[in-house]
């Protein structure tokens, strides 16, 4: 059954059908959202073209998952079912662990009970250098079969909202998540999963140092800040070592209570703040 336009579905058509419009989007997110790098100039009598040529025509919105860029090649494929050492790996060093060590000591990680059960450690996907980071909980059953975050239906939706805020998910953003491999059955992370886990997070976090981070729901509020209850404190800025981090609903959340996209959009229109981004007025009130 087609799914129902929502909010980010109106925010996405408004910045289509406002090409010329200066919403600060970046060249890759025109391209995503006009094909065209950059806005037209304005047709005067003094510049007409002697065959104008057809205005082109919006592409459809587009729900498909954006294929992540190149990722730098990780030294050496680690078959992932190399049997777990024994004791708990130490993760002193992790703390100071360049990208690609950092990297191929995830994906062979077997700090915790979760790499018994995992298909793929989902290290996490953009740039390395990207200016805006989303942090979710944990790969659902798509993520640990694909090995990328937020791809299941869940994913789409947080795409849309990337797009909606003016980015471009896999030219722009940094996504990863509080642990890096599938809890079974999608419970929550258990304590010892995510404090180990965390500590890849941290040195990611660290190592993009993005301008700004949205916290996608309870459990990286709660891992990260050890604060509790999402649904009061989404939308207020926290601080990560001088990094401005805002709070939201996570998307899975929000498909099964879509009422609470509204007050979401709220919270992301103030992250684009911070990137100069002129939020666009909704279509409908
Ligand atoms: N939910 C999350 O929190 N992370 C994912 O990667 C997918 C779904």
């Amino acid at each position: 059954m087609a799914r129902k336009p929502d909010i980010f579905d109106e925010i996405i058509l408004y910045l289509k059908e406002n090409q010329n419009a200066d919403f600060s989007l970046s060249d890759e997110t025109r391209k995503e959202l006009f094909s065209t790098p950059s806005p037209k100039p304005a047709v005067t009598p003094q510049n007409i073209p002697v065959s104008a040529p057809a205005a082109p025509a919006p592409a459809p919105v587009s729900s498909a998952i954006p294929a992540a860029p190149a990722a730098a090649p990780v030294p050496a494929a680690i078959p992932q079912s190399a049997p777990p050492p024994a004791a708990v790996r130490p993760f002193a060093d992790v703390a100071h662990m360049d990208w690609d060590t950092l990297k191929q000591t995830a994906m062979q990680c077997a700090g915790c009970e979760l790499c018994k059960t995992r298909n793929s450690v989902v290290f996490g996907e953009g740039p390395r250098d990207a200016r805006l980071m989303f942090i979710g909980e944990g790969p659902g059953a798509d993520e640990d079969a694909q090995g990328r975050p937020f791809v299941g239906r869940a994913g789409e939706l947080l795409t849309r909202m990337i797009t909606a805020m003016g980015f471009n998910r896999a030219t722009e953003v940094y996504i990863a998540n509080i642990v890096k491999c599938r809890p079974p059955g999608n419970r929550n992370p258990l304590p010892e999963e995510a404090n180990l886990c965390k500590q890849y997070l941290l040195r990611q976090i660290e190592l993009v140092n993005p301008k700004a981070i949205v916290l996608l729901g309870a459990v990286p509020l709660f891992y990260l800040y050890n604060l509790k209850g999402v649904t009061k404190l989404r939308g207020q800025w926290l601080d990560w070592n001088g990094i401005p981090v805002m709070p939201t609903l996570h998307p899975a959340f929000l498909l099964r209570d879509p009422r609470q996209k509204a007050p979401v959009w709220q919270d992301l229109q103030q992250v684009m703040k911070i990137f100069g981004k002129t939020p666009p007025p909704p279509r409908k009130a």
